[in-house]
């Protein structure tokens, strides 16, 4: 399997439709974490469900309009990674992350990120990395801070979950402040 490393026993490496089963188990395992933030926790609910997002996202690559990544720890999957929207008519590209209660605290997803980030703006070309967050999501808004990322503002009430209606906050971060960047 193509991967990248992370960390010690920590890598990045390809999530495709044939890895629906391990998807699915791993979104019931940890639904209760990851449902307040994350609009696929509710729809991904069994292995048809979970192949049919993954093949949302390898359509999306097909395209070069989107990727999907795994974060695995000795093995097993513990995270995920996307590129959301990734445009390069506009130059731009939405990162989102996920990981399991327990591959928390380590940072993976500042590490993962950083790989990702390397790729649309150093490989591609990318001007403008963006990063969506719940107001009250701390340890995402940590991340997006941790990166280096600036608050841009608040999209007010822009999606319903669960009945109720979300506020995202927008952080970016410029190819010229990612260059310019410690690391980047
Ligand atoms: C958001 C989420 C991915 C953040 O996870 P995280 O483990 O805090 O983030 P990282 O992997 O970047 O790790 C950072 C943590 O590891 C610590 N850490 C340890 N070694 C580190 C290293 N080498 N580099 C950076 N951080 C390190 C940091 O101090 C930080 O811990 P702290 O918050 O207690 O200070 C996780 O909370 C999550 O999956 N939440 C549910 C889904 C979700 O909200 N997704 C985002 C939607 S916008």
């Amino acid at each position: 399997m193509l991967s990248t490393p992370l960390a010690e026993g920590a890598e990045l490496t390809t999530m495709e439709p044939w890895q629906a089963a391990e998807l699915a188990a791993f979104t019931d395992r940890n639904r209760a974490h990851l449902e307040p933030w994350l609009p696929w926790a509710h729809t991904v609910t069994d292995e048809e469900s979970a192949q049919r997002f993954l093949q949302v996202y390898a359509d999306k690559q097909a395209r070069d309009a989107g990727r999907i990544f795994a974060i695995r720890l000795d093995g097993a999957l513990a995270g995920g990674m996307i590129y959301r929207l990734f445009d390069t008519e506009q130059g731009s590209c939405e990162l989102g992350a996920w990981l399991a209660p327990e591959a928390q605290g380590r940072g993976l997803v500042t590490a993962a990120s950083r790989r990702m980030i390397d790729w649309a703006v150093g490989v591609r070309g990318l001007a403008r990395v963006e990063w969506l967050v719940d107001p009250a999501n701390k340890a995402s808004i940590a991340v997006a801070r941790r990166l280096g990322m600036t608050h841009e503002g608040t999209l007010r009430s822009l999606f319903e979950m669960a009945g109720t209606r979300h506020d995202l906050q927008v952080w970016s971060l410029l190819s010229h402040e990612w260059r310019q960047a410690p690391g980047g």
